[in-house]
């Protein structure tokens, strides 16, 4: 074959290696669901705003609308000051009551309400935002323009609404170095090398976005805190953060180390009784207040994975809690004591121990002993944030104190947002569960906000983490932000609806993109739990390290408390008050009851309860252990799917988003294989059962890098086993690789190995998954080749392992999939895999999967654009051009009887259009030529009914056509 051709299958490969290399997107305020851009949507709106106050938040408000509403209306809004005809007016209930007094406004909008009508006022349009307070006039604002960009129409009757709960706040974890703990998105906006950052602009437009969605207060340190942070110096530096805030009415809040009158105050103890430190607080909190008047108040972590607390003293969180609660009280301040108390060194061989019980064991005593301004603040579910957890039962044993429920936006647990996971489905759950307190109905929602034992403080505190990469790093992350604020704001939405919402703003309101993304949301909890921990096993992940990649046995034999106790003949925690630890007993009566029994436990918790053997039946019919074998497979599939559906939006929405998005997503379908191998393996070794499907342990294709003929490769152990194919892989070490480069022609020469195996299949058509190791720090370079390169497309299939994954060693962390294909392999044909290691990137390998290519690729193939492809494209005739770009060139292949194909239409789109840009036929020998494309990206569709040869006629339905997409430079 000449150099140069480019057939099909090739293209495809290159326009993916090009996708693959996108570069992270800088952060700006359009990256989330303000970023405006429906500009297509016009709206009949008073162009002229007019704020009857002038408050910092009224300001904010107008200027808001003004600029939404210039949006909406391709017209320049204006912030007027006098009365003109036709206006958008703001202000709150007595501002405009007053300007306005024939108009009548509901008397009790409620704490931060708002009230939005439609209008004619002695002839005049009015279209008016009332709130209770400025902060209601803010969120008014806010909720007319996301009304107006979704095309819902007001009421005639006028609309109000205020927030289910008081306290709507967000915590970041960020350190003073501007590291985050757990945060998955860069580094802080807040702070830096020990110091609170210059420039704050970031915080200001996080305030906006947060504000946007009702949240009213951020604590921005994290809960493990530093605690020079309120020195003198720091406070200064944190009013800064304040008042970049302050416009949008977040207020700010901050964590503190109760040890702190002991660690910079000079002081022998800490110790909450102790007057000298109630009197440190005093001093200190009132400080705090002098430079940020509107301090929202301290989140404590105490007695909780290290952290110092008064159990030092033999002193309560109560006490620790209205030490501090005093010294806010005058200023308004309140205290978020967290009940994620427990002991990280409990006894694994006591059956009898278990984490889930601490919180209930610690704060239920104290019931009634904390100060009215202190709000324990409980994790939504008894140990940490994982995929699915049952409510914590604390919620309905906390009568006499105000509780606020903690989730977690930023993906610890969930995928750290390199996996597609919308949470508000879970949270949904959480807040709707019934906890039948005395034997009533008692929805976690209703507690929160404070009914159902009439506290009146309580809410919602979700832990973000945002960062300086896009908020949340992944665009679709940000549904999980989104959706936090709209929950905390009425726990009555439904996550599909918030989806719906979510995408309107950010994407497109393309019903087809809209349908689309919000299924691939709904889906995505669902799918992240079935291919890591189903019926409640909690996670099975890295549990001392990441908290990221599988590592069954990480939870176990260790003092963390995070067990599911499998054993040969079974998995799970038995909890129950019978046999078990007794938690169960914690909650009321009638949950107790439904979560004691085996036949009532719902089979999505069934190992947090119980230890069941792997033959027990599930209410599906199934056994544990299939269950555990269909979930992963099911779940690595529906992985793969999100891929697909994605890929069927190229073209209706930003490109950037969608190559941004579309490449994690395929991560996402290849890491949900590594997981679903992982625990399948696991539990196939472990149980010693078989899958009735006899998928476990049996991969066809798949050829391991320790079976193959390497040259500087050396077969090393993975630990643990289970996350590499049969335990082991090999890696590129400085001591055995081969000196310099063959790889790197003319370039300086490089240690490198190579991996080969020979291919015993039949000839045909395949993809090719290779698995890798992608470690840190270091970028290896790897080069998949047939026969020494890629035929026809020297030197090969490349790519650089760069991506920032978790664990320095080879490990389920950092196991990769690079796909390679469709290409053609015929027995006797040698695949390789060469490896230049680079730092500690040993370029490590596990292996390459063969995967027979569909015959049609209509639906298997996650390629942007690609559909059926009915032409043999083995062999073909020579090449027409070399050149790829401007001019586009490349061949239709040929028949399945070695016949070029000739007069084949051959279109060039723009990717969504349905009339192509150029048209042109494939000549004697199947090429084709569009000279002078811009560059960009293009779908090519190649179709036609074919004739070939005298005695044969192939005729190519009419409705199958070829087509890529492709990039042209
Ligand atoms: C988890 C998390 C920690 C965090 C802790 C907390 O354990 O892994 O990083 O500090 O929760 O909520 O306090």
């Amino acid at each position: 074959m000449s150099r140069g051709r480019i057939p099909f299958y090739k293209l495809i490969a290159l326009a993916l290696v090009l996708a693959g290399g996108l570069a992270a997107r800088a952060q700006t305020a359009d990256q989330a669901w303000l970023r405006q851009h429906h500009s297509a949507i016009r709206k009949e709106i008073p162009s002229t705003v007019r704020a009857l106050g002038s408050g910092i938040l009224e300001r904010s408000a107008a200027k808001e609308l003004s600029r939404g509403i210039a949006d909406l209306t391709f017209l320049s809004s204006y912030i007027a000051d006098g009365y003109l005809d036709g206006q958008t007016i703001l202000g709150t209930k007595k501002e405009v009551h007053k300007a306005f007094p024939e108009l009548e406004i509901p008397d009790d909008l409620g704490p931060e309400g708002y009230w939005l009508k439609w209008t004619h006022y002695r002839g005049h349009v009015l279209l008016v935002v009332a709130g209770e307070d400025e902060h209601g006039v803010l969120y008014g604002v806010f909720a007319l323009l996301r009304n107006l960009y979704l095309g819902a129409p007001l009421p005639s009757a006028g609309y109000s609404e205020h927030p289910a709960m008081p306290i709507r706040w967000v915590d970041e974890w960020d350190n003073p170095d501007g590291s985050i703990e757990r945060g998955y998105a860069g580094s802080s906006i807040f702070f830096e090398g020990g110091n609170v950052r210059d420039d704050l602009a970031p915080v200001a437009e996080y305030a906006r976005l947060l504000a946007s969605v009702g949240i009213n207060g951020i604590n921005v340190n994290n809960v493990n805190a530093a605690p020079q942070l309120i020195d003198s110096d720091h406070i200064k530096q944190m009013a800064r953060i304040a008042d970049a805030m302050r416009p949008w009415g977040v207020r700010m809040a901050m964590s503190v180390d109760i040890a702190s009158p002991q660690k910079i105050g000079g002081l022998a103890t800490f110790d909450p009784l102790d007057p000298a430190v109630r009197a440190w607080w005093t001093a200190k909190v009132n400080e705090i207040y002098t430079l940020i008047p509107d301090f929202a108040g301290i989140t404590v972590k105490a007695d909780s994975e290290g952290q110092p607390g008064p159990a030092s003293y033999g002193r309560t969180p109560a006490d620790a809690a209205n030490l501090l609660a005093a010294a806010l009280e005058p200023h308004g301040g309140i205290v978020l004591y967290r009940a994620f108390v427990y002991n990280h060194h409990a006894d694994w061989l006591d059956p009898k121990a278990d984490r889930a019980r601490a919180a209930y064991d610690i704060f239920h005593p104290l019931d009634g002993k904390f100060a009215a301004n202190v709000v324990v603040q409980i994790k939504e579910g008894p140990i940490d944030f994982q995929a699915r957890e049952p409510v914590s039962p604390l919620f309905a044993g906390l009568e006499k104190t105000s509780a606020a429920m903690e989730l977690q936006i930023t993906q610890e647990y969930t995928g750290q947002q390199r996996h597609l996971v919308y949470l508000a489905p879970m949270w949904k759950e959480v807040l709707d569960f019934d906890l039948r307190a005395d034997g009533k109905p008692t929805p976690v929602k209703e507690i929160l906000a404070g009914k159902s034992f009439h506290r009146s403080l309580g809410g919602l505190v979700g832990v973000a983490c945002v960062g300086r990469d896009g908020w949340l790093g992944s665009p679709l992350a940000l549904a999980n932000l989104y959706a936090f604020g709209r929950l905390a704001w009425d726990p009555d939405l439904s996550p599909e609806e918030i989806a719906k919402e979510w995408t309107i703003q950010t994407i497109s309101n393309d019903p087809n993109v809209v349908g689309t993304v919000t299924k691939m949301l709904m889906q995505s909890w669902p799918a992240y739990e079935n291919y890591t921990g189903p019926l409640g096993m909690q996670t099975l992940t890295d549990i001392t390290g990441s908290h990221y990649g599988p590592n069954i046995e990480a939870s176990e034999n260790n003092g963390w408390g995070q067990w599911h106790r499998a054993d040969k003949d079974g998995v799970g925690m038995d909890r129950t008050v019978a046999t078990g630890t007794g938690y169960v007993g914690q909650y009321p009566p009638d949950v107790a009851k439904v979560y004691e029994s085996l036949a009532t436990t719902p089979d999505g918790l069934l190992t947090f309860f119980h230890h069941v053997p792997y033959t027990y039946k599930l209410h599906s019919g199934k056994t544990v252990i299939q269950h555990i074998y269909d979930s992963h497979y099911e779940g690595a599939e529906q992985a793969a799917e999100f891929a697909r559906e994605w890929a069927t939006l190229e073209g209706h929405i930003d490109q950037k988003l969608y190559e941004d998005v579309h490449a994690r997503l395929v991560y996402q379908a290849g890491h949900a294989i590594v997981w679903r191998d992982a625990i399948v393996q696991y539990f196939l070794k472990l149980s010693g059962i078989p899958d009735e499907k006899g998928r476990a342990g049996h991969y066809p294709g798949r050829l391991e890098a320790e079976d193959a003929k390497l040259t500087g490769y050396k077969i090393i152990d993975v630990k643990p086993w289970e996350d590499a194919s049969g335990g082991k892989a090999v890696s590129c070490d400085p001591d055995t690789a081969i000196a310099g480069g063959r790889m790197a022609a003319g370039s300086t020469p490089h240690p490198h190995c190579t991996a080969e195996w020979t291919w015993t299949g039949e000839k045909g058509e395949y993809t090719i998954g290779v698995q890798y190791f992608d470690l840190q720090p270091g970028a290896a370079q790897f080069i998949f080749g047939v026969n020494g390169h890629m035929p026809g497309y020297t030197p090969g299939v490349t790519w650089t392992a760069d991506s920032a994954l978790p664990s320095r060693r080879p490990h389920g962390d950092n196991s990769t999939r690079q796909k390679v294909g469709p290409l053609f392999l015929a027995p006797g044909d040698r695949i390789s895999v060469d490896a230049i290691p680079d730092g500690d990137d040993r370029a490590a390998l596990d292996y390459i999967e063969v995967t027979p290519a569909a015959p049609n690729r209509e639906v298997t193939s996650d390629l942007p654009c690609a559909e059926g492809l009915q032409i043999d494209k083995d062999a073909g005739p020579e090449a027409v051009n070399e050149t790829v770009g401007p001019d586009l060139t490349g061949w239709a292949g040929e028949t399945n009887v070695g016949t070029p194909v000739e007069a084949m239409l051959v279109e060039v789109f723009h990717p969504g259009d349905k009339a192509p840009i150029a048209t042109t036929h494939t000549n004697e020998k199947g090429g084709f030529r569009f000279t002078d494309l811009a560059p960009g990206r293009y779908r090519v569709k190649a179709s036609g009914v074919v004739e070939s040869g005298a005695d044969e006629i192939i005729r190519l339905d009419p409705n199958v056509k070829a087509q890529l997409c492709l990039v042209v430079e």
